[in-house]
């Protein structure tokens, strides 16, 4: 039985319950951007953004960015938010390195790089999920992280970043989703890895990151990015993962939001015939990490009004496919959404040809300690059109702001603390 059926045959208990959107998102642009953790200035390595154009080096929670933003590369139209993954580079025997070309995940259109970007609602089937307010942000994974975390039932959050090696026998067979390592879900099967596969894979290796789906209700966005969501209590089950995980939010988080999930599908295949045949590992996230396991992903909230919750309200399709929601959302054509980019503003290459180290000051380091700053980093750190100061000190100010959630659930005000 495939995941799919196998979701479908549970659905039925539950038809009314959930809902899945799936969305192809091209790449915007990839640079060193990252308005959470470095507002205001260049971060220190490489990320892929997908999603509306007002993505910014600083994004000022009490903007809305469904109103800055004219387009987005993703597949709705409503949905201005921003999505961010670390990219891939492949280290070649010579030293040098190059970014792994992405391509479209399996039944997302003419995707232009970028990634898959999920939303999912009702597990448990009978807990009603509500839509992330304005102002919204998080982040899952720590680009310092070089040790591996074992993956236990008990621990939701040892599922949430994991990569598949895609070995498919026949890849024209349309029922290829479907079959052999992707009869399970993310982290489930035995294929799976916390860190790079380390091995060559033939069709190309999926990342899929989890974010939780617990808030506290309460914060927007918290100094770390993360404690106000936790994912819902455990354990996991072997069937159906965290995505259909069945676990209530616990009472320090108690409110359920989508579960929001990434999958990159990084297509190694041009790397083919320089593979190192003496068992290196060659792959290399922007963040210096050889191992993989300091995979990370960012989310700003930027839905319409109310649209988000609408789709989460009424989108049963159990594949996900937005198309079947056109009643609700507007369906962008893969035209549209490839011809919504943003200018590279940092003068710098970043893909399309062999570099000598990458960008940033990002020497791999292999753990398993933590991976450290680097001292004397002279790498660019102004953007071509205004000037932005690259710093070792992460937090220099603390500003303050209050946005009004525009969720139903019943909290007052929330504020929200972020870094400039
Ligand atoms: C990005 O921020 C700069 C400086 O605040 C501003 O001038 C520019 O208009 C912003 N760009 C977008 C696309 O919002
Ligand atoms: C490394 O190998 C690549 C791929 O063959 C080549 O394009 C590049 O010029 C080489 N660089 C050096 C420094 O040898
Ligand atoms: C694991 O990978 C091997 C080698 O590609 C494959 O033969 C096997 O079917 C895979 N197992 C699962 C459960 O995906
Ligand atoms: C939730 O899942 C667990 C493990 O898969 C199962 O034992 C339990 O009965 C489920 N609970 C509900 C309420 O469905």
């Amino acid at each position: 039985m495939t995941l799919i059926k196998a979701v479908l045959g549970l659905s039925v208990l539950a038809q009314s319950a959930i809902a899945v959107l799936r969305l192809g998102c091209s790449q915007l642009v990839t640079e060193r951007f990252d308005p959470l953790s470095w507002p205001g200035k260049v971060s220190p390595h490489v990320h892929q953004v997908t999603g509306g154009n007002a993505f910014n080096l600083t994004m000022n929670p009490n903007d809305d960015y469904s109103e800055l933003a004219s387009c987005t590369s993703c597949r709705v139209k409503e949905d201005k938010s921003n999505y961010w993954t670390a990219v891939v580079y492949f280290k070649h025997d010579n030293g040098t390195y190059i970014r792994v070309p992405q391509k479209p995940n399996f039944e997302v259109g003419k995707t232009s790089g970028g990634f898959t970007v999920y939303y999912i609602s009702g597990y448990p089937p009978f807990q009603h999920t509500y839509a992330f307010a304005r102002g919204f942000r998080m982040m899952v994974g720590s680009p310092t992280l070089r040790a591996e975390k074992e993956r236990s039932l008990d621990d939701v959050s040892s599922y949430a970043s994991t990569f598949r090696c895609w070995d498919f026998e026949d890849q024209n067979d349309p029922q290829y989703p479907y079959i052999g390592t992707n009869l399970h879900p993310p982290g489930m099967s035995p294929n799976d890895t916390v860190g790079f596969p380390t091995r060559y894979c033939p069709n190309g290796v999926r990342s899929t990151i989890i974010f939780p789906s617990c808030w506290d209700g309460a914060s927007l966005d918290t100094k770390d990015h993360k404690s106000h969501m936790v994912y819902p209590e455990g354990p996991v089950d072997p069937i159906f993962g965290i995505i259909w995980s069945n676990g209530s939010c616990p009472a320090t988080h108690p409110v359920k939001v989508p579960t929001v999930q990434y999958q990159v599908v990084w297509d190694t295949s041009p790397f083919k015939d320089m593979w190192p045949s003496d068992g290196r590992q060659p792959l290399v996230l922007s963040n210096g990490d050889p191992t993989g396991f300091g995979q990370h992903a960012d989310y700003v909230f930027g839905w319409e009004g109310s649209s988000l919750q609408t789709a989460m309200d009424n989108c049963k399709d159990q594949k996900g496919d937005p198309q079947l929601c056109s009643d609700y959302l507007t369906i962008l054509t893969d035209d549209e959404m490839n011809q919504c980019k943003k200018q590279v503003e940092i003068d710098e290459v970043v893909e399309g040809e062999y570099i000598s180290a990458l960008p940033g000051c990002n020497p791999e380091q292999a753990g398993p300690e933590l991976a450290t700053a680097v001292t004397g980093c002279t790498a660019v750190s102004t953007t071509i059109s205004r000037g932005a100061e690259m710093t070792t000190s992460r937090y220099t100010q603390t500003h303050v702001g209050t946005v009004q959630p525009t969720s139903t659930y019943p909290a007052p005000t929330a504020t929200v603390t972020y870094v400039a």
